[in-house]
């Protein structure tokens, strides 16, 4: 089944035609890559998919559902979560407290709480918490979970963004550039938690420079140049595909 279909989706700012006439569809539970050189639209089309910025025209379907141009929040209600390209943590609040904040999305006492401390909203609260700690142990940050964000290395900053996402109780997750700015050995534990994150049953909508972990972990890549399509395949075939390394060269003669 497909849990995501996008038709002819297209976004320009003036004129820049940012995201010109794309379809493609995810099938559930499947790693899906989208690859392609700085500006070539990835990241304008996650803000389309997950309502934070208008599409011009096409169509956008979450479980056969419409959802484009809905409030993000709604969106994200439905089952759609995702990490953004800098790393958007509060710095002064701890692991388990930056987890939570993911969480109270889909607790209805969220933000009473802070106000009234109703019995409901308390035991809302306590299963906030406990769903925060099951997702940062079993992400393997445990430990780490009365520290403070800000203190952490990059990478294990990338996993405590994961684990906020997925108190969302996601069923489809977009990640955002995660192994970017990592070392070695962070870009693995990130490729391990990805494939983590899919035997829990999620979908996962990645954009990634870094290729080893593309081709390590996707299912199928899809290649965007000036915000068109220009392939999409298994990893392997689009890895010889030669208008995907004529655009990653740079050079026609290529
Ligand atoms: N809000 C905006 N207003 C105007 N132009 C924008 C806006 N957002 C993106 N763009 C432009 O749209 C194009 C696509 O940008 P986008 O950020 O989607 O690229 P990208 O593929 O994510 O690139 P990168 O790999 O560098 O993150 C770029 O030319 C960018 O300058
Ligand atoms: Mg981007």
């Amino acid at each position: 089944m497909n849990i995501l279909e996008v038709r002819d989706l297209c976004k320009s700012f003036g004129g820049l035609r940012a995201v010109d006439n794309v379809s493609f569809s995810v099938k559930q539970n499947h790693i899906k890559a989208i690859i392609g050189p700085n500006g070539a639209g990835k990241t304008t089309l996650f803000n389309l998919i997950s309502g934070s910025l208008k599409t011009d025209s096409g169509s956008i379907l979450y479980k056969k559902e419409t959802i484009q141009n809905s409030p993000p929040y709604k969106i994200a209600r439905k089952g759609l979560s995702r990490t953004f390209q800098n790393i958007k943590l509060f710095g002064n609040m701890t692991v388990l407290e930056n987890v939570m904040v993911g969480r109270h999305i889909r607790s209805r006492a969220g933000f009473l709480n802070a106000i009234m401390p109703l019995p409901r909203a308390r035991h809302e609260e306590k299963v906030t918490k406990e769903k925060a700690e099951a997702i940062i142990s079993m992400l393997g940050i445990g430990n780490l979970s009365h520290l403070e964000a800000s203190g952490l290395p990059f990478g294990k900053q990338r996993i405590v963004e994961f684990a906020r996402s997925l108190a969302m109780e996601p069923e489809i997750l977009l990640l955002d550039e995660p192994a970017a700015g990592l070392n070695i050995q962070e870009t693995e534990d990130i490729a391990k938690t990805i494939s983590k994150i899919r035997d829990q049953g999620i979908t996962i909508l990645i954009i990634e420079h870094d290729m080893s972990l593309i081709m390590d972990i996707s299912d199928t890549v899809m290649v965007l140049s000036y915000g068109v399509k220009i392939a999409e395949g298994d990893p392997k075939t689009i890895q010889r595909d030669k208008e995907v390394i004529k655009v990653y060269l740079g050079d026609d003669d290529a």
